[in-house]
């Protein structure tokens, strides 16, 4: 091993036997390389945005084995940087420092707090280029929804800064006449925030914010697909003045097992939020389980998209395109399975086909580009996989259905109609650019349908009879409903599901509770 620092005076330590062979005559270049390569292959205004280490007790640091995990762009598949292979001993290591943080951090004022949220959100808006570039080079959204999800990545730290300050208790009237009942709440502790690749910036601010805000301290471990976002948060959040050990980051990819069981069993950790998939979320809930911690859970989607009669058809399809091909599909709200009735369908299907011909598949840095990659080559063949079987069973292509040609993981925007009920899509959510259009007749028929799943996240459908609304928002089994509109994203809504598909809420005014302990207190002897 050796330790050296480099221009920017980062301490960089790796093993040298991992080294390529020239590199390891000279290490300290090879090191200086790395960390420089990454940045420069961002070409960000700020550079040192660009993080190539873990962040514990507010160093940045390498994994003390010394090994890394390469990090490619979706669109190109070239190598974008490094990461530290990070394990057992870095996880404690955070989990340590996030237990000393507590001690100060859970005793700062709320409007402390806030100023220091407030002060990142206006980092992230100052730097709002640069982060957008590296959501789209990391994942491979276009540009313009990259900075889309900076937006709305910041608007979570504007809005728990605001929501800080009015954690407000109670005073419940006592049953007992020398007593007075109070209920204050307290932040939970120190928790684990385990994020996924889909919005590589705005699902960390979406936990993280709301953490921070109720005086909890944390331990992020971000996904190894899109790892420089997290980082470059982390960077601004330290810019901002945010305390040693408040937040940390232990990154990993081959070890993922043994650091997300260790973020859900380990005792110190009081609280664990996921976003991910079910299986996983399951697994992690059985580890969280051993403790009994307060979890959080947002997991697959399958979410049904409901057009009826009595639409308006173009605001369908206006909606349809932006919650369908939204991140190319990879979003847990998008929605899986189109139900259009009858005497409308063959209508919807064909201007739905109109605008899905005019997007500009490519690399999400040009500037016409309108739909990006898949984040890699397994969801191209997941989607491939849900046509082929559709098709098997009988549904049509009306738009696309085929791989492109890469280097990156392009799948072409599809639509497939007649998918009969029984096809996979109807059960697996495919997160990739698939509308999977089929028939219905009634209302009472197609209720039935979209509430046939084990999954419930959000539904989605267009009607303009108000009795109709009200009826079928009630009837769907979903946490969120979007009734003639296809978007429901925001910080100030409660984001979650039902069924499989999560636990507890993120953002609203419901997000903050998730991190905070109700405490009730008497005071007798009046
Ligand atoms: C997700 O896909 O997990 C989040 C989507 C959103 O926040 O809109």
């Amino acid at each position: 091993m050796v330790s050296l620092s480099h221009p920017t005076r980062r301490l960089l330590t790796v093993n040298v036997s991992t080294l390529p062979l020239r590199s390891r005559t000279y290490p300290r270049l090879a090191l200086y390389r790395m960390a420089s390569t990454a940045a420069s292959a961002f070409g960000l205004k700020d550079g040192s945005l660009i993080r190539t280490q873990g962040f514990i007790d507010g160093k940045w640091v390498d994994a003390k084995e010394g090994g890394t995990v390469t990090v490619t762009n979706p669109a190109t598949l070239e190598e974008l940087g490094h990461i530290p292979e990070m394990g057992l001993a870095e996880t404690r290591e955070a989990i340590d420092a996030a237990a000393r943080a507590f001690k100060t951090w859970s005793k700062t004022t709320a409007k402390q707090r806030h100023d220091l949220l407030l002060k990142f959100f206006a980092l992230m808006k100052e730097h709002e280029d640069d982060l957008a570039r590296i959501i789209t080079l990391e994942n491979g959204k276009p540009l313009a929804e990259a900075k889309g999800e900076n937006a709305y990545s910041a608007s979570y730290l504007e809005w728990f800064a605001e929501e800080a300050v009015r954690t407000y208790g109670e005073i419940i009237p006592s049953a007992i006449s020398n007593l007075r009942n109070v209920v204050v709440k307290q932040p939970i502790g120190v928790v684990s925030l385990l994020t996924p690749w889909n919005f590589p910036s705005a699902m960390i601010t979406r936990k993280l914010s709301a953490a921070l805000a109720a005086g909890c301290t944390a331990v992020i471990k971000p996904p190894a697909e899109t790892p420089f976002s997290c980082l470059a948060l982390v960077e601004l959040a330290n810019r901002a003045g945010i305390p040693p050990g408040v937040i940390n980051v232990v990154t990993t990819n081959g070890n993922i097992a043994e650091v997300g069981k260790e973020l859900c069993q380990n005792p110190v950790i009081k609280k664990v939020s996921f976003t991910g998939s079910t299986p996983v979320a399951k697994l992690l809930t059985g580890y969280a389980s051993s403790t009994l911690k307060r979890i959080s859970i947002e997991a697959g989607g399958n979410a049904p998209f409901i057009v009826f009669d009595d639409a308006d058809i173009d605001a369908a399809v206006t909606g349809a395109i932006a919650c369908k091909f939204r991140g190319s599909g990879q979003t847990c709200v998008c929605a899986n399975r189109i139900y259009v009735q009858s005497s409308i369908y063959a209508e919807f299907a064909s201007r739905l086909a109109e605008k899905v011909a005019a997007f500009k598949v490519g690399n999400g840095l040009d500037k016409d580009t309108t739909h990006g990659p898949l984040i890699h080559d397994k969801a191209v063949a997941k989607v491939e996989h849900h046509v082929e079987d559709a098709l098997s069973r009988g549904a049509q292509i009306v738009h696309g259905g085929k791989r492109l040609p890469g280097p990156g993981s392009f799948f072409a925007p599809t639509i497939l109609s007649d998918v009969p009920t029984d096809a996979l899509i109807n059960s697996e959510e495919t997160f990739g650019p698939l509308a999977a259009l089929t028939k219905f007749e009634t209302e009472e028929e197609v209720i039935k349908l979209a509430n046939d799943t084990p999954f419930g996240l959000a539904g989605y459908f267009f009607s303009r009879d108000v009795g109709r609304v009200w009826r079928v928002a009630e009837a769907l089994e979903v946490g969120m409903v979007g009734t003639n509109t296809g978007v429901i994203s925001q910080a100030v809504i409660p984001f979650g599901g039902v069924k499989q598909s999560g636990l507890g809420r993120e953002g609203g005014k419901y997000g903050i509770d998730e991190y905070t302990n109700i405490k009730y207190i008497a005071f007798g002897g009046l």
